[in-house]
């Protein structure tokens, strides 16, 4: 589905019917990273995944995208669907747009999850590298950060080709000004660190035991911080933990949407 979003097309899945749960791809992916959760829960959940402005099937617009615009897209886009509170799902960069949209729009979040994602801001010398590689794809395009990050979003000893080539699926849509925004965007993103502590509705944290891009000790600071919060470290995934292992992840999340009651039937709604 497409849906004019601040001035942009943006390329979304709306589906099933039920507590909403809004899925945040991270980066340079798109909301196809999400599919085996959309499809294993869109029977007992609305699920919502968009491409954020510039990456899969949604329009790019210029310069840097601060974490704070994804959000007013996040947030824009579901007033246009009438949604009320959602349940917020956020990898990776995701997470940092999550951490943005609770700040921006706390009433509409009913619970969290932070999949393979950090509170931290970039060190200096990763905001540096980051403005590096942007320059990189203005010259020569998005090809190098796709081939540079697929490799790392699986655990390594992960040997499975054809995972392998979906991942780079995910990433083949990004388009440039999308991949630089985004960069130039994450170099700038505040520190989310203290807020956690604030943090007041129910939060579920996942990880691969095997990321590498963002290691578990990460999601560890976080069930630290966070106040009720569950922290789930899945064996045998990498960065991706949703694609890597579908029903590990898909088992803790639902486990956990059953526990905190999210699952109402949907005539009490
Ligand atoms: C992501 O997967 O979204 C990125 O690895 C996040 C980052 O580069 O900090």
């Amino acid at each position: 589905m497409r849906m004019t979003v601040n001035d942009l097309t943006i390329g979304y899945t709306d589906e099933g019917r039920g507590v909403p749960l809004l899925f945040v791809h991270g980066f340079p992916l798109s909301r196809g990273a999400w599919q085996n959760q959309l499809d294993a829960l869109r029977s007992s959940y609305r699920v919502i995944a968009p491409d954020l402005r510039g990456f899969g099937e949604s329009e790019a617009g210029t310069g840097a995208i601060p974490m704070a615009q994804f959000a007013e897209d996040l947030h824009a886009l579901l007033q246009q669907l009438a949604t009320g509170p959602v349940v917020l799902i956020g990898h990776s960069m995701g997470g940092y747009v999550s951490f943005a949209f609770l700040r921006q729009y706390p009433k509409m979040v009913r619970g969290l999850v932070l999949v393979s994602t950090k509170a931290g801001k970039d060190t200096p010398e990763a905001a540096v590298a980051r403005r590096a590689t942007a320059e990189n794809v203005q010259a020569k395009g998005v090809q190098e950060v796709i081939k540079a990050m697929a490799p790392k979003m699986l655990a390594a000893d992960n040997h499975d080709r054809a995972m392998a080539e979906q991942v780079l699926g995910f990433m083949a849509p990004s388009k440039p000004a999308g991949v630089i925004g985004a960069l130039l965007g994450m170099a700038e993103r505040p520190d989310a660190t203290v807020e956690l502590a604030r943090i007041s509705v129910p939060t579920l944290i996942i990880t691969g035991a095997d990321d590498t891009l963002i290691p578990p000790t990460e999601s560890e600071k976080l069930a630290q911080a966070i106040p009720d919060s569950q922290l789930n470290i899945i064996p045998h995934a990498g960065h991706l933990v949703a694609s890597e292992q579908p029903d590990k992840f898909h088992h803790v999340l639902e486990e956990w949407l059953d526990r905190v009651a999210f699952a109402v039937p949907v005539r009490e709604l």
